[in-house]
């Protein structure tokens, strides 16, 4: 008998074939958050979870699936996943860091250069027939050439986007829980505590994971704390940053802009103020959401999956001390 695999939302058939030729899947339906109720019934023999960023397991999801060896997440990030419960239930946790980091790279870079030229806003402008004569002094934005690129966050991704800040000519700090010689050898980038990274930054960068120490952090104060002309871009989690001290500091000229891939809550409201304000840009968390780092990151989520349903270690486990629990 083949092990019983929940998917907890549709995919691209062909993307999940190869899963669907190794174990007897079932998949949720599209268009809701979480794992549906309509799979309660699968819960007592599935062996194997594949979910997306948006479903949570909890202690009280594992507890209702007695056999299940493995949740496989579509994300890097796995801050949707009780990673100690999963634990001590014996559950591996697989998850897709480094397939995603280019993707993710590039898209910090899309939002950046775009919010520091005010690209949306100027196309809006002459989209609406709002062009009019040339003008010396209007549509101004700000220069990535010689300019400070701080980065908070310094993994895969992170260094994804030194590396392109690099190339722009911008001067590279970072604020890292570990040094990364190998950034400072190739880029220049200089580590610095997080008070220098906000006030010496003219492009804020975040890439780091949310724990209890980064959730909240960019507040009021440390937005204070910037320069007036500082962008700030948000490729983390959206609850690293407090989400009425942004739309305050736009408002209130403390930073120039912002550009966030993510933000709290998600999906963000459509009558949200944040969506009013001609200086910030937002997409729709969709940093890995190309057609290659997506099939990858599935090839890679099916091959976690299988490798825990054969009681195997994971390519990418997010918690490897269910390895050596007692
Ligand atoms: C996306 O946010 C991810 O964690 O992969």
């Amino acid at each position: 008998m083949k092990p019983k695999v929940i998917l907890t939302h549709p995919m691209p058939e062909e993307w999940i074939a190869p899963l669907q030729r190794e174990v007897d899947l079932i998949v949720g339906p599209a268009g809701v958050a979480g794992v549906d109720e309509s799979l309660k019934p699968h819960f007592p023999e599935v062996e194997g979870l594949f979910t997306w960023l948006t479903d949570r397991v909890d202690e009280d999801l594992l507890s209702q699936m007695p056999r299940l060896k493995v949740v496989s997440n579509l994300a890097v990030g796995v801050d949707n996943i009780d990673l100690e419960a999963c634990t001590r239930h014996g559950v591996a946790v697989g998850h897709t860091p480094g397939v995603l980091t280019e993707a993710v790279a590039d898209l910090t870079f899309a939002l950046l250069l775009a919010v520091a030229r005010g690209i949306f806003s100027a196309a809006e402008d002459a989209r609406s027939g709002r062009w009019g004569l040339w003008e010396a002094a209007r549509w101004l934005g700000y220069e990535l050439n010689g300019s400070t690129l701080g980065i908070f966050g310094m993994g895969k991704i992170g260094q994804a986007v030194a590396r392109r800040g690099k190339a722009f000519g911008m001067h590279i700090i970072y604020t890292s829980r570990s040094p990364k010689p190998q950034a400072e050898a190739e880029l220049g980038a200089r580590r610095v505590p997080w008070e220098t990274l906000l006030e010496e930054s003219d492009f804020l960068s975040l890439h780091t994971p949310i724990t209890p120490e980064t959730r909240g952090i960019v507040d009021a104060a440390a937005l204070k704390r910037m320069k007036p002309t500082a962008i700030l871009i948000n490729m983390a989690r959206g609850a690293v940053v407090q989400t009425n001290a942004l739309v305050e500091a736009l408002q209130k000229g403390w930073i120039a802009g912002a550009g966030l891939d993510v933000t709290d809550p998600e999906p963000l409201p459509p009558d949200h103020p944040l969506y009013k304000l001609p200086n910030c840009l937002i997409t729709p968390h969709i940093g890995s959401a190309t057609h290659t780092t997506r099939r990858r990151m599935t090839e890679l989520a099916i091959a976690n999956l299988l490798a825990g349903l054969r009681g195997e270690p994971l390519p990418h486990c997010a918690n490897p001390e269910v390895y050596t629990r007692q």
